[in-house]
């Protein structure tokens, strides 16, 4: 399917996760009004419903499913219908126990709680099929059926699995992908240690050895494994995709969830989506939701994307779960919207009085009426994105792209490293954060990807240079772009062997430099770096010691015996620059250096906002655009407008001038034509 949108899914999105099975039907009836009141238009339903669906083998159970699906329908409440393959049936684990997964030191895990299967179980997959066809097979024209959900949460809780079916499996995938044993011993590095193979039978997983398992085998068994666990999702999907083919298919995404390569995933699914669950009360989860909206909003290309599942309230599986403040709800739905959301679906509707997840919030809580300030809020935030209808598909235009590859994630935090504290989320965060403070629009590109469009682009730690990285960045800068490329990149190949000759073999040319040794700090260690204007910035994690051959130097290390030496560089290449910073500057560095990047490209904010004022927009083809304004302060504000005068779509009240924001507040405008 191109896009998402059928004549049943048109606007925005609302709901959450409905678990009806948990309430005998009187209360069902109650939901209908709850959710009609609240504007709930979408509800995922039946996603751990298998051993209510399949009492036995042979046994199947859909009479409460279709008077569900009638009751929703008669509502005009649409059904994204799960599989509900994401937690099998005791009956499953009684008789097939090897469909349970197996962890690291070989010990099976049990039923009863939920996600224990084994990725590369024929027997769970071809039970699941069994089901997913009969699903598909009974509701294909039902009016109520809008979405398919595919199971839940792919390898949210178990991502690997070392039993003897992924063993073998393992080795088929190996065989596939190195052809011979000859070929894949000289990927892996394999006359380090003895660890030769002769036979694809002599080769197993990377479980539990003495001490750090071969790189070349951890890093292929990562990308093994999200294989698995897509063949699972495409076990099912394939089947929905034949039976009802103008149904969008999908399955829920967590965000950047190092596990799963949600770029090749994202191939495979028609809606994008993930679930967001940021700690509510640190100050910085706005920032964490922002970069994973930017993230996957760019994996299908800027298509609108749903928010699957958030909390209301509170979660309950964190140690300690303090409230959503107030308002804080509506305003981080709000962001999802003006970061490229087109819906808001919550876990979960109606909050569970039994099982693990009875003190997690809901959108109708254990009072169970319409009289919680939750369920107020709700309301409120239905009848906004009723109000707001008009924005729904209007797109975000970056001019600045962030690269994000999950294969260097996965070999970057591989073990036996010269620094443990080299995580490659924190290095995002840390560029993604200065976009996002300075209100710049970003998307996230792969390596690989036509960077054309794109003024300004940062590769963080891009460790991993895999065949032809190293000419579509060489020709991305040649052509007038500007990129930034930072410490410990360039280093291995896509088999985690060194680009050997000087560090960073595949950039020297690019970046005109040579690094010559790194030195790692230790995690209280410091030092400074200081600019040409004067400006002396902290810095940590890392240094590079680097030898000019062509670049200029931006900044200088203060300390240690490489004082003085460059720490951060510019170079010339073709039409455009290519920049390093050759260590981890704190984050006042690193917005001015993005700000200066920025402004020589002429990319500036939409509005300029006071710090904690979070400023978005999307625009629609005809050229009708909507200015965001989220005020994340614990503080109201006052945000001076551009000329012109404007529309608030929340309420249609008029601005001009200034705008004040209280605590939580948000302002969505329009400008009036002249
Ligand atoms: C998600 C999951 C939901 C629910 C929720 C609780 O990870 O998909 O089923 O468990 O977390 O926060």
């Amino acid at each position: 399917m191109a896009g998402w949108r059928t004549e049943k899914l048109q606007g925005f999105c609302y709901g959450g996760d409905y678990n009806p099975e948990q309430w005998p039907e009187e209360v069902w009836l109650e939901d209908m009004r709850l959710m009609k009141k609240a504007g709930v238009n979408l509800v995922s339903v039946g996603i751990f419903s298998w051993a209510v669906l399949q009492p036995g083998a042979d046994n199947y159970d859909f009479a409460w499913l279709d008077r569900l699906m009638d009751l929703l329908a008669k509502h005009g409440i649409y059904a994204d219908l799960a599989t509900a393959t994401a937690s099998p049936p005791a009956w499953m684990a009684v008789n097939h126990p090897d469909t349970l997964p197996v962890d690291k030191r070989g010990s099976r895990y049990r039923h009863g709680s939920r996600q224990h299967y084994c990725p590369n179980s024929h027997v769970y997959r071809d039970y699941a099929a069994r089901l997913v066809r009969r699903l598909a097979e009974r509701y294909k024209d039902h009016p109520g059926l809008a979405m398919w959900h595919v199971n839940n949460e792919y390898g949210c809780h178990i991502s690997e699995c070392y039993c003897s079916s992924c063993e073998h499996a393992f080795r088929v995938w190996l065989e596939k992908r190195y052809g011979t044993i000859d070929e894949l011993n000289a990927r892996w590095g394999t006359n380090f240690w003895s660890q030769k193979y002769y036979r694809w039978d002599e080769i197993g997983l990377p479980a539990h050895t003495p001490t750090f398992a071969n790189p070349g085998q951890q890093l292929d068994y990562r990308r093994f494994m999200s294989d698995s666990l897509l063949d699972c999702y495409l076990n099912e999907a394939n089947i929905l995709r034949e039976v009802t083919p103008g149904v969008p298919v999908m399955t829920n995404f967590m965000g950047s969830f190092k596990p799963l390569d949600y770029f090749k995933w994202a191939q495979h699914i028609d809606v994008v989506n993930w679930d967001s669950y940021p700690e509510p009360t640190s100050g910085t989860g706005q920032e964490y939701a922002a970069l994973n909206h930017d993230l996957l909003r760019s994996m299908k290309g800027g298509q609108p994307f749903l928010l699957m599942e958030q909390v209301t309230s509170q979660v309950n599986w964190r140690q300690h779960n303090p409230l959503k403040r107030p308002g804080v709800m509506r305003l981080w739905s709000l962001q999802t919207v003006a970061r490229g959301g087109d819906g808001v679906l919550f876990f979960q509707w109606r909050q569970s009085r039994a099982g693990a997840e009875k003190f997690h919030g809901a959108m109708v809580s254990h009072m169970g009426d319409e009289h919680s300030r939750v369920y107020r809020e709700v309301e409120q935030l239905g009848g906004d994105l009723q109000r707001i209808e008009e924005i729904a598909d209007a797109r975000i235009t970056a001019k600045v792209a962030i690269v994000f590859d999950y294969d260097n994630w996965w070999a970057l935090e591989l073990d036996s490293k010269p620094s443990a504290d080299v995580r490659y989320m924190k290095s995002i965060e840390t560029y993604h954060r200065a976009l996002y403070r300075a209100n710049i629009a970003v998307d996230f590109v792969t390596p690989e990807q036509d960077l054309s469009a794109y003024a300004l682009v940062i590769a963080p730690t891009l460790y991993m240079v895999k065949p032809g990285v190293q000419d579509n960045l060489e020709r991305y800068v040649s052509t007038g772009g500007s990129l930034v490329l930072t410490y410990f990149s360039g280093m291995v190949d896509e088999n985690d062997r060194i680009h050997l000759g000087e560090y960073p073999a595949p950039f020297r040319k690019l970046l005109g430099l040579c690094v010559e040794e790194f030195d790692p700090m230790l995690p209280e260690q410091r030092n400074r770096i200081k600019t040409a204007d004067g400006g002396s910035y902290e810095c940590s994690l890392w240094a590079d010691i680097i030898r000019l051959d062509g670049a200029e130097a931006i900044a200088h290390f203060e300390s240690d015996f490489y004082a003085g030496g460059a720490a951060v560089t510019r170079h010339s290449f073709g039409q455009g620059k290519a920049y390093y910073v050759g260590t981890q500057p704190n984050d006042v560095y690193v917005a001015k250096l993005l700000g200066t990047l920025c402004e020589e490209a002429g990319i500036v904010p939409p509005i300029a906002a006071p710090a904690g004022v979070e400023v978005s927009v999307r625009e629609h083809a005809d050229g009708r655009a909507y200015v965001f304004v989220l005020n994340h302060n614990a503080e109201p504000v006052r945000v001076e407008l551009p000329p012109g005068e404007y529309a608030n779509v929340l309420d249609g009240s008029a601005k001009q001038g200034e705008i004040e924001l209280p605590v939580a507040g948000v302002a969505i405008l329009k400008r009036n034509a002249e």
